[in-house]
């Protein structure tokens, strides 16, 4: 192996990183709640994205997922080349970002079956059913069950399994343990981790800052709608201080 590394002016100069939010603002009206946001990840980084409540956690990830409220009103988004910043969330869902929001967002009136049928409607499609009903038993044994009857739980594999169904290169998880037994709290932190076993990036918001960090490479923490740390998950679980100030920990 004695082959000499190319050192061109391309290789010298970095490669842009696989996801990069540069400087973005957004509002909700006349409210300003993402107030500069910039951070790079590579692929496959697992990010905690902490902060108290209000920071502006949910807003954050709902501007990446280009949903409208709140609107993003300057900065660049880029997913892999893609410019999500100039995309509406149906775009940016089709170039591979998947948000999974708090409330899970089943579709009434439709089976488990269907709910994961209408997430490949549109091309390019991701896991198919076989594959996400072997991953997700429980899902297979209440595929014709109306998804919003299922328990809160299977909701959130739901929800999972459904961004699964479609092409998914940026996850984007909004306290996906919110209110749910610690058994089944077990069962999605399971299914988290081997989506990171999969190599997918992922961000993950969540209450229970220690169990998000042990899960995540690197954290980041919002106050007040700006980033006031951006490092590596073992140094926020070191540092007592910096938990102290700005999680609820
Ligand atoms: N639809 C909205 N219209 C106006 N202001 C909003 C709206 N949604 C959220 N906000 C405000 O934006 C700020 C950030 O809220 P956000 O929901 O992003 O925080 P969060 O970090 O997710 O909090 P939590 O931990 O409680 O979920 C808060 O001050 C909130 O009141
Ligand atoms: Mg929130």
């Amino acid at each position: 192996m004695n082959a000499m590394p190319s050192a061109g002016p391309a290789a010298a100069s970095a490669k842009a990183p696989y996801f990069s939010v540069r400087n973005i603002h957004a509002y909700y009206g006349e409210s300003y709640i993402v107030q500069g946001v910039s951070f790079d990840m590579a692929e496959g980084d697992v990010v905690a994205l902490l902060g108290r409540n209000g920071a502006g956690k949910t807003s954050t990830l709902r501007t990446l997922a280009r949903a409208t409220d709140p609107e993003l009103k300057s900065g660049e988004i880029w997913l892999n080349g893609a410019a999500l910043h100039k995309m509406r969330d149906f775009e940016a869902a089709k170039h591979g970002v998947q948000l999974v929001q708090e409330d899970r967002r089943i579709i009434p009136g439709l089976t488990v079956e269907e709910n994961l049928q209408l997430a490949q409607i549109a091309e390019p499609k991701g896991w198919p059913l076989e594959r996400i009903y072997e991953r997700f038993p429980r899902l297979a044994e209440r595929r014709h069950q109306e998804g919003v009857t299922l328990s809160g739980g299977e909701q959130q594999m739901l929800a999972v399994a459904r961004a699964l169904a479609r092409d998914l290169k940026l996850l984007l998880l909004d306290e996906p343990y919110e209110g749910l037994a610690p058994v089944i709290v077990e069962e999605i932190e399971r299914i988290v981790a081997e989506i990171k076993q999969m190599g997918i990036t992922t961000i993950i918001v969540e209450q229970n800052a220690v169990a998000a960090l042990q899960l995540a490479n690197r954290a980041l923490i919002l106050h007040m709608g700006e980033i006031v740390f951006d490092g590596s998950a073992q140094a926020v679980l070191d540092d007592a201080e910096l938990r102290n100030e700005y999680l609820a920990i």
